[in-house]
């Protein structure tokens, strides 16, 4: 199995995310990592038609991918939209098909570990990053797990209790199936 880990937090040793993927992929230890830390080594913007590269191979030739995607000013970090922009290409991830766009990926679990320092409701007029998430990978035929701590920007108490439950969400995704 090949679990691919990618972070996208700007935030260092303080990061929510970067703790949260390290704990997930720590309970899946002894499986291949691939690694993607996003703020160490940033993917160019996009410039031109997106094709085949070496980040749609990575995303295809994993089975369990563990993402960090903080919120950043109501959405996902731009070194992670960067990434999207390089894995979203038609005829390797998705096709457009006569009744619309088709995703082309299968069989892979996608964790997404989201903080945010305020609570956002998905769908409401301030959320962009867990319902475009799950949009993106939809498109792409994936379906996302998450794992949201939130308000951790609140208070030092609020932000250690929402850590907690997010390691505790994560410990039962463990439990409860195989991670690939
Ligand atoms: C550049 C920046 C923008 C942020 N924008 C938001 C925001 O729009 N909404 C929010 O609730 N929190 C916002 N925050 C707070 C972060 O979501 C919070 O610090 C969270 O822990 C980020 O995850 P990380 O610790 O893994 O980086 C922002 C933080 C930074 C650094």
């Amino acid at each position: 199995m090949t679990i691919l880990h990618i972070d996208s937090s700007t935030q260092g040793q303080a990061s929510v995310t970067r703790e949260l993927t390290a704990y997930a992929v720590g309970k899946m230890a002894g499986e291949k990592v691939d690694r993607l830390d996003l703020v160490a080594d940033p993917i160019p913007h996009l410039v031109g038609r997106p094709e085949a590269n070496a980040f749609v191979a990575q995303l295809k030739a994993a089975d369990t991918i563990v993402i960090g995607a903080p919120t950043y000013n109501f959405s996902v970090p731009s070194q992670l939209k960067a990434w999207f922009d390089r894995v979203a290409v038609a005829g390797e991830t998705f096709r457009y098909t006569e009744k619309g766009p088709e995703g082309l990926l299968r069989d892979k679990r996608v964790i997404v570990m989201i903080a945010s320092g305020g609570v956002y409701e998905e769908g409401s007029s301030f959320e962009h990053n867990q319902s475009y998430v799950r949009a993106i990978f939809q498109f792409m035929g994936l379906e996302p797990e998450f794992v949201i701590a939130n308000g951790v920007a609140m208070s030092e108490e609020r932000r250690a209790e929402a850590i907690a439950e997010a390691k505790a969400k994560i410990d039962r995704i463990a439990a409860s199936r195989e991670f690939a």
